[in-house]
């Protein structure tokens, strides 16, 4: 999780020649040509925002540009608890649409906006209300957990939202010796694993997660110095050829605590650079996959959002009450 970062800080510094200092500190990431094309949209975007009292969010995922005019960086955990407390009329998410939906939940009296209209997600798509009602009635009195990849009509069927971040400890929490959990069937056999509670789960997977392979893997193993590290969104084969298993924030976290000279994310391709971006001493092996649906957004796709003030995310109220009240839960337990 980083908080607005100095970097449009420095870019809007007086003192400094400001696309020089973005141009620094993205060096061993972005090219500076791209960072020149960059500065009018980053400068148009920081104007944008005064103007319409907007905070952006973006996710892990998002690019080293884009998560530069982001006030607020992280996981999807962490993206629903910053908007929890962001001080804004305007929220723009740039990530995808079960974020923005989270967010729009949670903060209901404020301009939520997501960056991107096609920005969806293979989990979020692959399960609908009326599957959450069948697998709930062959599981009488089993509680129902909905990853947050989901969209606000799976929310509201169930009984507690999890992200990556937490799965393990709101099945936990729950203190049952049985759970549904709905509908990355491999974050089900993480949680299942790490947990020790049977999990009922649905056939979803994540389009970009699935794609990694477990002979792949072992095959940069011959690098000894390489530290693994993947998502709970990867199979079992390929989470077990990993020397540590997390949410992106949680990923983030160990690198930049434990500082492996060389790191491999089997995630998306973002992350790793985000990452380099804030710890450049790690050398990256990038066997990364991505992801069509975060790589929607832009920065032009950002001052799109905020000239016209779309793409708004609307709930219906009522249905906003019932799918509330999974997020909030969640957020109790942490
Ligand atoms: P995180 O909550 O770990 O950031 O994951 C979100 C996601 O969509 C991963 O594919
Ligand atoms: Fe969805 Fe996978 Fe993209 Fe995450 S990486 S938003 S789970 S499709």
């Amino acid at each position: 999780m980083v908080t607005r970062s100095g970097i449009i800080g420095a870019l809007m510094n007086a003192h400094a020649h400001p696309y020089t200092e973005l141009a620094a500190r993205l060096a061993h990431v972005v090219p500076a040509a791209e960072i020149a094309l960059a500065a009018p949209l980053i400068a148009r975007i920081e104007a944008l925002k005064a103007v319409h009292g907007a905070l952006i969010l973006a996710h892990n995922y998002q690019t080293p540009l884009v998560s530069a005019v982001a006030d607020f960086t992280g996981d999807s955990l962490a993206m629903a608890q910053f908007a929890l407390e962001a001080p804004a009329r305007t929220l723009v998410v740039c990530g995808v649409r079960f974020m923005a939906e989270t967010v729009k939940l949670l903060c209901p009296d404020k301009r939520v906006l997501l960056s991107a209209e096609e920005a969806g997600c293979s989990l979020a798509d692959s399960i609908d209300a009326e599957a959450v009602r069948a697998v709930r009635a062959a599981c009488p009195g089993v509680p129902a957990v909905a990853y947050i990849n989901t969209s606000a009509a799976v929310k509201a069927e169930v009984d507690v939202c999890c992200t990556s971040a937490n799965a393990v400890r709101v099945v936990r929490a729950l203190g049952v010796p049985r759970v549904i959990m709905l509908p990355d069937q491999h974050l089900a056999g993480f949680v299942a694993q790490e947990s020790g509670v049977e999990v009922v789960a649905w056939g979803g997977q994540c389009e970009v997660h699935t794609r990694f392979d477990a002979a792949d893997i072992r095959a940069f193993r011959l690098d000894a110095a390489v530290t693994i590290l993947a998502h709970p969104e990867c199979p079992q084969a390929v989470r077990a050829e990993a020397d540590f298993v997390g949410s992106t924030g949680a990923m983030a976290k160990f690198l930049s605590e434990r500082r492996p000279p060389r790191a491999m994310l089997l995630t998306e391709c973002a992350m790793a650079d985000n990452v380099a971006v804030q710890c450049p001493d790690i050398q990256f092996v990038r066997p990364c996959n991505l992801c069509p649906h975060m790589k929607a957004t832009t920065l032009e796709r950002v001052v799109q959002a905020l000239e016209t003030l779309t793409v708004p995310i609307e709930i219906d109220p009522a249905l906003a009450t019932r799918a509330r009240r999974p997020i909030a839960r969640m957020l109790e337990i942490g």
